[in-house]
């Protein structure tokens, strides 16, 4: 891969979401460099993408095709809204930007649109206008997250949208469970894992599989197609954090580095701070 990074600064993921990778971007696209030519790139618990925006935006996929999936419908209409018609998006987002107000917030809160590009530009503005800035769904699959209190939130980025648009050209952006993607790669392609963390304690552990219904068992069934691909000669790369767990599970066909990364996400200040997570490579 090429590092000359363009020198552009779009396109950025246009969704915060919750686990962004912002911080790992580097030592994950050493990975990808080390890894060396690849096929197709894969990116089965897309999010907000980062890793997939961060290649494209400094040349490192060129015209490849990628294929981004995620179990969250609300995400996935985002991306396929701004795919397919990001003039309309934005055409949406900037009736949204007049409107703004903590009233107007709540009537886009309670109401799911019929239309795709309707319902993609709902989640950009809410996510964009919401507390924290952080997309999250209550156990019925309801956004529920208050409104947020910011002087000037950019509700339309323009430029970015666009960019992420032209990213998503040769993209193939799906609903669908991570184990599929057994059924899309080809010898050679490269595959990005960043599933939900496995908890670092076990109070963490309960609520987080409330939260989100990734398990212990989920993890087991993820290292179990990591290992699959590998048997097919398909490059992976997965993120992680650093638990005993985790490391046993991936100690036996894989490479696992450690590396810092800086968490806010602690609600206790004096336990904020930096956390071991694993970036995993079969190559
Ligand atoms: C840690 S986040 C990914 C963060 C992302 N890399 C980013 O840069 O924003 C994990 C994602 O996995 C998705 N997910 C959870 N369970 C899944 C499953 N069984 N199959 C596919 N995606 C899943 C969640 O919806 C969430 O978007």
């Amino acid at each position: 891969m090429s590092r000359r990074r363009r020198n552009v600064s779009v396109p950025r993921p246009f969704l915060k979401w919750v686990g962004g990778k912002g911080q790992l971007l580097d030592p994950l696209l050493r990975l990808v460099e080390r890894a060396g030519e690849f096929g197709r790139y894969h990116e089965p618990f897309a999010g907000g993408a980062a890793l997939f925006f961060e290649l494209y935006r400094i040349g490192g996929l060129g015209r490849k095709h990628a294929y981004l999936s995620d179990t969250n419908e609300r995400l996935i209409d985002a991306f396929l809204a701004v795919q397919q018609n990001v003039d309309r998006v934005i055409n949406r987002l900037k009736a949204h930007r007049a409107l703004h107000s903590k009233d107007h917030y709540y009537a886009v809160r309670g109401e799911v649109p019929d239309g795709l590009i309707e319902r993609g530009a709902r989640i950009i503005y809410l996510n964009r206008t919401c507390y924290n800035g952080l997309f999250r769904e209550n156990s019925k699959g309801l956004f529920n997250v208050p409104f947020g209190r910011y002087e000037n939130p950019l509700i339309c980025d323009e430029e970015n949208l666009r960019a992420a648009s032209m990213a998503l050209t040769h993209a193939k952006v799906e609903v669908r469970p991570f184990g599929s993607v057994l059924e899309e790669v080809e010898r050679g392609d490269l595959v990005y894992f960043d599933p939900p963390y496995d908890p670092l304690s076990r109070t963490a552990s309960f609520t987080a599989y409330e939260k989100t219904g990734f398990g212990r068992d989920k993890q087991q069934e993820l290292a179990a197609v990591a290992k699959a691909l590998t048997d097919m000669g398909v490059k992976v790369i997965l993120s992680n954090s650093m638990t005993p767990f985790i490391c046993k599970l991936y100690a036996d066909h894989f490479m696992i580095d450690e590396v810092l990364a800086r968490r806010h996400v602690n609600s206790r200040a004096d336990r904020r701070g930096a956390v071991s997570e694993v970036l995993i490579r079969n190559f």
